[in-house]
C-alpha cells in the first residue's frame, strides 16, 4: 500500500498504562489511533492529549471479551477512522489468587479478557488487514507466562496469546499481516500498584524489592513498552512474525 495513507491503528484497554502510552506513540509515529476500553468517556483524556500534539485518535467504548461489542467497535472505527490495520491486544485484568483459593470466575474472567479479547478483535480486524494486504498485530503477554505464584490464571493466558500469537503469524503471512508478541516484565501501572496492595505493602518498597532482580536497574515505563510495539508496528518489522519479544529490562526468568 501506498506509503502516504494513514493507517488506522486500535489499542485496547488503551484509557490508562501501557495501552494510553501505546496510542500516544502510534499517534506520534502517524498512525490514526482508536483508543478503546471499557468506558468511552475514560478514554478521553488519551485523545484529547493525542489531538494536542496534532494526531488524529478516536474514543470507543467496548468490551473486548464481548462478541457483539467487538464487532460494532471495530466497524466504527472502519467507518470512522478508517481500516484497522495495527491492532494492539493490550486489555488486561489481575484476579490474582494461590490455586486453592482461586474462584471459578477469577479463572474465567482473566480467560475471557486476554485470551478470548484477542481471539474476537484479532478475528473481526484482520479482515481489513487482508484485505489491504498489510498488516499488524501485537499481544501483550508477559514474563509471567513463564510462571508466577499467585497467577495461575494469568501466567496460563498469557503463555497461551504466545501461542495463538505464532499461530496467527502462520496463517496471515501470507497476506501481509506479521503477528508478535510484547512480554513486559515489571511496568509501573495501576495494574502493578494492584498487585503491591494485594501483597500487603507500600508500591515503593515492592518496586525496590523488584528492581533489585531487574539487570538494568530499573523499573519499567509504559513508555519502554510503547516504543517496542511502534518498532513492531513499523514497516520495518515486516520480516519479523511470530515472535515474543521480552521486554523486562534483563533476560526473562
Ligand atoms: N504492568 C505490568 O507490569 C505488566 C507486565 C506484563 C504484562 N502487562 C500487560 O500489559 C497490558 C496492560 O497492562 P497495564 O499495566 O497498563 O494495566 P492497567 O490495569 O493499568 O490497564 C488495563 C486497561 O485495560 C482495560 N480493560 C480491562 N478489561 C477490559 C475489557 N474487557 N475490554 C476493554 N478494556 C478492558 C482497563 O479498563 C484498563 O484501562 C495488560 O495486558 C497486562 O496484562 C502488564
Amino acid at each position: 500500500m501506498s506509503t502516504d495513507t494513514v493507517r488506522a491503528a486500535i489499542v485496547t484497554g488503551a484509557a490508562r498504562g501501557i495501552g494510553a502510552a501505546t496510542a500516544k506513540r502510534l499517534a506520534a509515529e502517524g498512525f490514526a489511533v482508536a483508543v478503546l476500553d471499557l468506558d468511552e468517556s475514560a478514554c478521553k483524556t488519551v485523545v484529547s492529549d493525542i489531538e494536542a500534539t496534532g494526531g488524529s485518535a478516536l474514543a470507543i467504548g467496548a468490551d473486548v471479551s464481548d462478541e457483539s461489542s467487538v464487532a460494532s467497535a471495530v466497524s466504527r472505527v472502519a467507518d470512522e477512522l478508517g481500516a484497522p490495520l495495527v491492532l494492539v491486544n493490550n486489555a488486561g485484568v489481575i484476579r490474582d489468587n494461590l490455586l486453592f483459593k482461586m474462584t471459578a470466575n477469577d479463572w474465567d474472567t482473566v480467560m475471557n479478557v486476554h485470551l478470548r479479547g484477542s481471539f474476537l478483535m484479532s478475528r473481526v480486524a484482520q479482515k481489513y488487514m487482508t484485505e489491504a494486504k498489510w498488516g499488524r498485530i501485537v499481544n501483550l503477554s508477559s514474563t509471567s507466562a513463564l510462571g508466577n505464584r499467585g497467577q495461575a490464571n494469568y501466567s496460563a493466558a498469557k503463555a497461551g496469546l504466545q501461542g495463538f500469537t505464532k499461530t496467527l503469524a502462520l496463517e496471515l503471512g501470507k497476506f501481509g499481516i506479521t503477528a508478535n508478541a510484547i512480554a513486559p516484565g515489571f511496568i509501573e501501572t495501576e495494574m502493578t500498584q494492584a498487585t503491591a496492595e494485594r501483597m500487603g505493602m507500600p508500591f515503593e518498597q515492592f518496586r525496590e524489592a523488584v528492581v533489585k532482580g531487574i539487570a538494568v536497574g530499573r523499573s519499567g515505563r509504559p513508555e519502554d513498552i510503547a516504543s517496542a510495539v511502534a518498532f513492531l508496528a513499523g514497516d520495518g518489522a515486516g520480516f519479523i512474525s511470530g515472535q515474543t519479544l521480552y521486554v523486562s529490562g534483563g533476560p526473562a526468568v
